[in-house]
C-alpha cells in the first residue's frame, strides 16, 4: 500500500493550535520580567512549531536554529546524534528555550542540552510539541510539552516521513510496511 494511503489524523489542527497557544501563555508567565529570551529551533522538524509558538509569545525573544541528525533514513534511530549546523549567535548569559518537534528516544534533546549547557546560558529549558514516553532510552526533561503520544510514526506540522508530509496542517500517523 502506498504510504499516503495509510495516513490518519492523530491530532486535528484546532487542537494543535490551542495547545501551542497554551504553551505560549505558560512561557510568557514563566519568563515575565526576565527580559529577552532565545528560542532555538531544531531543524528541520521544528520549523513550523517554532514559527507558530514564536508568533504567539508576548515575551521578547530572538530566534536561532541548530541542525542535528539522528536518523539515517526512514524511521530507524541510529542512536548517534551529529551536529550539522551550529547556532549563529552566542547563548552565553541568555535565557534559552530549545524548541523541538518531538522527543522520541531522547538522544537529541540530551545531546543538545549537553552542548548548550557547556556554553553557560543564564537558563536552559526545553519545549517539544510531542513526546513518545515509551520510546525513551535516556532520561530527559521536557519543560513545555504539547502532547504525549503513543509509539506511532507521526507526520505533519514540520514532521516528516522520508522528507514527506511536513506541511500537513495537522498531526497525522503513517504506517510504513516492514
Ligand atoms: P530522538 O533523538 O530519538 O529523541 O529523536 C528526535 C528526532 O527524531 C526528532 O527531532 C524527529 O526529527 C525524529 N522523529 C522521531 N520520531 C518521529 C516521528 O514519529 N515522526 C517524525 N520524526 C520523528
Ligand atoms: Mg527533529
Amino acid at each position: 500500500m502506498p504510504i499516503e494511503d495509510t495516513l490518519q489524523t492523530l491530532i486535528p489542527e484546532a487542537e494543535v493550535h490551542a495547545r501551542i497557544e497554551a504553551l505560549a501563555r505558560q512561557i510568557d508567565a514563566d519568563y515575565a520580567g526576565a527580559g529577552e529570551i532565545v528560542l532555538i529551533g531544531v531543524l528541520r522538524g521544528a520549523f513550523i512549531f517554532l514559527a507558530d509558538l514564536s508568533r504567539r509569545l508576548a515575551t521578547p525573544h530572538r530566534v536561532d536554529f541548530i541542525a542535528l541528525a539522528s536518523y539515517d533514513d526512514g524511521t530507524r534511530s541510529s542512536g548517534v546524534v551529529r551536529l550539522i549546523m551550529d547556532l549563529r549567535t552566542s547563548v552565553t548569559g541568555k535565557h534559552v528555550v530549545i524548541v523541538e518537534d518531538i522527543v522520541d528516544t531522547g538522544y537529541t534533546i540530551a545531546y543538545l542540552t549537553e552542548i548548550l549547557q557547556a556554553r553557560h546560558p543564564a537558563s536552559l529549558r526545553t519545549c517539544a510539541l510531542l513526546r513518545k514516553l515509551e520510546r525513551h532510552e535516556v532520561d530527559v526533561r521536557v519543560d513545555y510539552l504539547g502532547f504525549d503520544i503513543p509509539d506511532v510514526w507521526v507526520v505533519g506540522y514540520g514532521l516528516d516521513y522520508a522528507d514527506r508530509f511536513r506541511t500537513l496542517p495537522y498531526i497525522g500517523v503513517v504506517t510504513p510496511e516492514d
